[in-house]
């Protein structure tokens, strides 16, 4: 009851400061709540918003919420609030293009992660049905080499120069087998490589992951098949491997393909068709209003320090910055069209609260181990 008073409370302020001349607007500062980052209505927001950074993402994989780093609230003329989320994230077995729903993908080896932050504004507005990303912006990092070195130094290595031509030839041995063994009517080719590992088994391994596209084949023929059209769309992600040590060599792996479009049945492919068909729909299609937002790769601080200042941590810093305005009292967020809202209703966005953490944060981890924790 006092919690509906108190909200009540808050809608009436808000509702004044909204018709009353711009001069006045400086007496209902803002404010800003700090709620629990274990907060279930929190935690909920912080996963929508996840969700929508994911959706939003056109390569890397899928992150996964590790914890809720901090929250500030700020409830909104009408129902509704804007949340500034600063979350602590890991990356997936689940590749973005897959576009699952980061609940379903679970992170992989710890030696293999890669980890951040992303900071969000979200609006949420559930009696008018609203939950909308207006901005984010991520930074990630794999873990610290030199921090494996002595936990795990048998651990594979994440490694982001992928122009190694040993790189290219697992790839290549690994497509010749699927394509030889496992598919009928259509060949697989690289579209593009996205993970890789090295290890070392009586000389250097590479673990990869890569994107594919297809090409039909003559079916009478299989050996005839055609390259793939120059705007081919990746299909699926395969994730292989090549014992050199086994002879003969032994190629291993897995290939998993994305959903394909409600459009188009696997069993029927006709690319002549299916691929003039996509790009009309797409340019017919109103311009989609998504996020402002981007994810930042910044390299292992530990690559290339010399062996003496070992005993000093380096700094991993996380720099994701966000921001809609400069204002310090705040503009008005204008959403998308489909988003229909009364003018007074709209929310208002300040800029993005910097500086301390609120205090029941940061919220419990998922995975509590430091090496995929932000500071
Ligand atoms: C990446 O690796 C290739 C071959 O190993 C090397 O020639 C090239 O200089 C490397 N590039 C970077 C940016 O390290
Ligand atoms: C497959 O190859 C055969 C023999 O060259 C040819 O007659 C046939 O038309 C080809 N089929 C397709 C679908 O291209
Ligand atoms: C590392 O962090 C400390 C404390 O946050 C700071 O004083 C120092 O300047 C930082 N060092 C580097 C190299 O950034
Ligand atoms: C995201 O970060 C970049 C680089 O710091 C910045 O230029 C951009 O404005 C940020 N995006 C938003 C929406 O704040
Ligand atoms: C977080 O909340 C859950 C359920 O509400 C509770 O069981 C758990 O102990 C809380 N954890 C912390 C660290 O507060």
């Amino acid at each position: 009851m006092i919690l509906i008073l108190s909200l009540g409370l808050l809608i009436l302020l808000h509702g004044a400061s909204s018709t009353s001349p711009p001069g006045q607007i400086l007496q209902t500062h803002p404010l800003l709540l700090e709620p629990s980052c274990n907060d279930s209505r929190v935690l909920s927001m912080a996963g929508f918003a996840l969700e929508k950074i994911n959706e939003d993402r056109k390569e890397g994989y899928i992150f996964r919420l590790n914890r809720v780093a901090d929250v500030r609230e700020h409830h909104q003329a009408g129902s509704g609030s804007v949340y500034y989320l600063t979350l602590d994230v890991v990356d997936t077995n689940c590749h973005v293009l897959s576009k699952k729903n980061w609940k379903d993908c679970e992170i992989g080896k710890f030696f293999k992660s890669i980890y951040g932050q992303c900071k969000a504004i979200f609006y949420s507005n559930l009696p008018r049905r609203i939950l909308y990303l207006p901005a984010y912006n991520c930074t990630i990092r794999p873990v610290s080499r030199r921090e494996l070195a002595t936990l795990c130094p048998d651990c594979p290595v994440y490694i982001t120069n992928f122009s190694d031509p040993r790189i290219f030839q697992t790839v290549s041995e690994f497509l010749e087998k699927i394509n030889k063994e496992t598919t009928v009517g259509k060949k697989f080719h690289l579209f593009k490589v996205t993970k890789v590992l090295t290890y070392w088994v009586m000389g250097p391994s590479y673990s990869v992951e890569f994107l594919v596209t297809e090409s039909p084949c003559n079916e009478s023929l299989p050996d005839q098949c055609l390259q793939p059209p120059a705007d081919a769309q990746p299909v699926g992600i395969c994730a292989g491997s090549v014992n050199r040590k086994a002879l003969p060599k032994y190629v291993f792996g897995t290939c998993e393909f994305f959903q394909s479009q409600p459009t188009s049945a696997p069993e029927s492919y006709s690319p002549e068709h299916q691929v003039p068909q996509k790009m009309a729909s797409s340019t017919d299609a109103p311009p989609l209003e998504g996020p402002k937002g981007s994810v930042q790769f910044l390299p292992d601080p530990s690559v290339g320090k010399i062996e003496d200042d070992k005993e000093k941590k380096p700094n991993v810093t996380f720099p994701a910055h966000v921001s809609l305005t400069t204002e310090p009292l705040g503009e008005v967020l204008h959403l998308p069209s489909h988003f229909l809202l009364e003018k007074e209703e709209l929310p208002i966005v300040l800029p993005f609260p910097e500086g301390s953490r609120s205090n029941e944060c940061p919220g419990p981890a998922e995975h509590p181990n430091s090496l995929i924790l932000p500071p």
